[in-house]
C-alpha cells in the first residue's frame, strides 16, 4: 500500500476514531485532509500528523451538507482528487424508540448516513478518472443488528452497508475499493456526545465504552485491513462474537440482546 503523496481525507477527525486514523494514517507518508466542526481540536490533531506530506483542516458541520459541499468543492478542485475517503464522523443515541422525537431521527440520519451519501458522490468522479480509491465507512457492530437505546444509530449504520456493498458491486471494473468497518466498543466520547430522545447530549461515559478498546488499537487494525484488501472488518472485544451469534442463532441472539448491559 504505497499511499505516498496521495490525499486521505478523514472527516470527525477531531477526537477518538478518526483523531487516531488521521495519526495512523500520517506514518504512510500520505497527505491528509482533516475535517469536523472543531477547528481547535483540528489544528491539535494536524500537529500531531507531522511526519504526513502535506496536511490541511477543512472545518464542516456536516448537520448542513449543502454548506459543507460550497466548502470542500473548491478545497478539492486546489488538491486534486482524493484517494481515500474515510466517512468517520457519527453521533450515537441513548434512548428508546417510544422516546425519540422524528426530528432527532432525521438530524442522526442526516450526519451518519446523508452527508456519507454527499461526499462519496462528491469525491466518487475524480477517482473514476484517476482509475483508483478507496472509501472507508466508520459503522458499527450496530451495524450488523439491532441494539436497545440506539434503534435510529443502527438504522444509520445499516444503511451504509446497502450504500456501499452497492457502490463496490458498481465500481469494481474502476478499481474503486470499499471497507466497511464495524468497531465494538471503543474508548472515545461517542457516549458523551450521544443524544438523548430530545436531542441533547447524554454527557456521560458509559461504562461499556469507559473499558473499550483504544482508538489507537482500532486504527492499526483498520490500516491492516486496508492492506489486505478486506471489505468489511469486524473490531473489538468478546462484544464482536455477537455477529456470528446473530448469523447462526438469531433467536438466541435475540435474547441475548434484550438482556445485555449496552450502557
Ligand atoms: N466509539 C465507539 O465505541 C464506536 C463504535 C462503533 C462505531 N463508532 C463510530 O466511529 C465514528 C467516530 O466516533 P468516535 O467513537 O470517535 O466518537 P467521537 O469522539 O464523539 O467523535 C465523533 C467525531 O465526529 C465529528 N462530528 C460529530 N458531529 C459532526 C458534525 N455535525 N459535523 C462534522 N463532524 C461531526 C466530531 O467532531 P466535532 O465535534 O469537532 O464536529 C468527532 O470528530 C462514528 O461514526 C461512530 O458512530 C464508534
Amino acid at each position: 500500500m504505497d499511499l505516498t503523496g496521495k490525499w486521505v481525507w478523514i472527516t470527525g477527525a477531531s477526537s477518538g476514531i478518526g483523531k487516531a486514523l488521521a495519526i495512523a494514517y500520517a506514518k504512510t507518508g500520505c497527505n491528509l485532509l482533516l475535517s469536523a466542526r472543531n477547528k481547535a481540536k483540528l489544528d491539535e490533531v494536524k500537529a500531531l500528523c507531522a511526519s504526513a506530506g502535506q496536511v490541511q483542516i477543512l472545518p464542516l458541520d456536516l448537520s448542513d451538507i449543502s454548506s459543507s459541499i460550497s466548502l470542500a468543492k473548491p478545497v478539492l478542485k486546489d488538491i486534486g482528487p482524493i484517494h481515500t475517503l474515510i466517512n468517520n464522523a457519527g453521533i450515537s443515541q441513548r434512548a428508546l424508540v417510544k422516546d425519540t422525537d422524528l426530528s432527532v431521527v432525521r438530524s442522526i440520519m442526516e450526519i451518519n448516513y446523508f452527508a456519507v451519501v454527499e461526499l462519496t458522490k462528491l469525491v466518487l468522479p475524480d477517482m473514476v478518472k484517476a482509475g483508483e480509491g478507496q472509501f472507508i465507512a466508520m459503522s458499527s457492530l450496530v451495524g450488523k443488528f439491532g441494539s436497545p437505546l440506539r434503534s435510529t444509530y443502527a438504522a444509520s449504520k445499516h444503511a451504509l452497508h446497502g450504500f456501499y456493498d452497492s457502490l463496490r458491486a458498481e465500481h469494481h471494473k474502476d478499481n474503486i475499493q470499499v471497507l466497511l468497518v464495524c468497531p465494538g466498543f471503543i474508548k472515545t466520547d461517542i457516549s458523551i456526545n450521544a443524544v438523548t430522545g430530545a436531542g441533547a447530549k447524554q454527557n456521560k461515559m458509559d461504562d461499556k465504552q469507559a473499558q473499550g478498546m483504544s482508538p489507537d488499537a482500532l486504527a492499526q487494525q483498520v490500516l491492516r485491513a486496508v492492506r489486505q484488501h478486506k471489505e468489511e472488518v469486524v473490531i473489538g472485544g468478546t462484544e464482536r462474537f455477537g455477529v456470528l451469534v446473530k448469523r447462526l442463532f438469531p433467536r438466541i441472539f435475540s435474547r441475548i440482546i434484550r438482556n445485555t448491559k449496552v450502557t
